[in-house]
């Protein structure tokens, strides 16, 4: 079958012929529909980052994937479900990976399916256990594929409101009287964005560019207001709408993500999703940074990966986005390509890609 794989540790991609996965037991044979690509598969393609499976020399790519069930074995699961599976593989030994948390595993001996000694969903054919996947409510379709990259929002907002509960932060029933600042808006930025509002958040998400962008206007058709930050900085937003009780980072620029601490209101927390790349060392107003988080009773928390609770969640809130703001996710999943353009894929940036994905139908 093709793959789409990289030689860890060597900048490139490519495709190739790799063996039929044969499954376990308990596992289902599923067919990949649709592959986002993100920022951590061009990462791993520029050598910064992932490992391949342990005896092999490639790693096969995609870990934000839509799949359909093509043998179902002996699971619940029948020919034709559509399920999106997620990405980690507990360690096996601590307490988080033997309850069903993995994405908070203690041991860091986890692996990743695309990223981290497991293969990855770009290819015709992979099998997985019916515990590690979520089944796509009806209606959603192709935009089911950013299921993924929600979850990192999701995460964020569950925890965030979970961390919150040391004071009263809901506004009797919703969050209404909180105003929320996502910083990025790449397809996670958004998605927090949106998850932020069907909660019923103020929300404000800031990139570098000016409003006549798609996804500035697809942010607005939800009600969330566009910051450029190029023509002004976050502390100048915050004076003049108010300091945010919320920020999500999602940008992965360490200074963006840390200069805009000060912009926590009181009691405020931000939590952050990026994960800056490279190796850069810079100035930063570490006083004003540290005594904002002292006086402010702030929160800062970091946010990786996601265990299964969140994609139902974030299936259940991508249906309840759909019906609130109809064709706005299948807007966000602004591009896709065959398998054998796999190079544009990986290469293609604008202000208007959004999601890109590979589409392995017909492959
Ligand atoms: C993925 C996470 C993963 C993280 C670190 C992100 O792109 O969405 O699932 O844990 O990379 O490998």
């Amino acid at each position: 079958m093709k793959a789409i794989v990289v030689k860890p540790g060597t900048p490139g991609v490519s495709i190739m012929d790799r063996k039929e996965p044969v499954p376990a037991k308990d596992e289902i044979l599923l067919k990949p529909l649709l592959v986002g690509i993100c920022g951590t598969d061009r990462e791993i393609i520029s050598a910064y980052y992932g490992e391949a499976p342990a005896g092999e020399e490639y790693l096969t790519l995609g870990h934000e994937s839509l799949c359909v069930v093509e043998e179902p074995g002996r699971s619940s699961l029948h020919k034709g479900d559509l399920v999106i599976p997620t990405v980690r593989r507990g360690c096996g030994e601590c307490w988080s990976c033997l309850h069903g948390q993995s994405d908070m595993c203690f041991t860091g001996r986890y692996k990743e399916r695309g990223i981290k000694g497991l293969n990855g969903y770009n290819c015709e054919l992979v099998a997985e256990v019916q515990d590690y996947l979520a089944p796509v409510p009806s209606g959603l379709g192709d935009a089911a594929v950013l299921t993924e990259p929600m979850t990192i929002g999701e995460k964020a907002i569950i925890q965030s409101i979970s961390l919150q509960q040391r004071i009263k932060w809901d506004c009797g029933g919703d969050f209404s009287c909180r105003k929320a600042l996502v910083l990025g808006t790449g397809p996670v930025g958004m998605l927090a964005a949106l998850a932020a509002r069907i909660r019923g958040f103020q929300v404000w998400a800031a990139d570098r560019h000016d409003d006549t962008t798609l996804r500035a206007r697809l942010l607005s058709s939800a009600g969330i207001k566009h910051f450029n930050s190029m023509s002004g900085s976050i502390e100048e937003l915050s004076r003049t709408v108010g300091k945010f009780d919320f920020i999500v980072e999602a940008t992965g620029d360490a200074i963006v993500g840390l200069d805009s601490v000060p912009a926590l209101a009181a009691n405020g927390i931000m939590a952050l999703t990026g994960i800056p790349g490279g190796a850069q060392s810079y100035q930063m107003p570490a006083v004003q940074i540290m005594r904002s988080i002292v006086l402010n009773n702030a929160i800062v928390v970091g946010i990786v990966n996601a265990n299964i609770s969140y994609f139902k969640t974030a299936l259940m809130d991508m249906v309840e986005i759909n019906r609130r703001f109809p064709g706005i996710l299948d807007k966000i999943l602004s591009h896709r390509f065959k398998p054998e353009d796999f190079s544009r894929a990986f290469s293609i940036r604008d202000s208007d890609v959004i999601k890109v994905a590979i589409d392995w139908r017909g492959a």
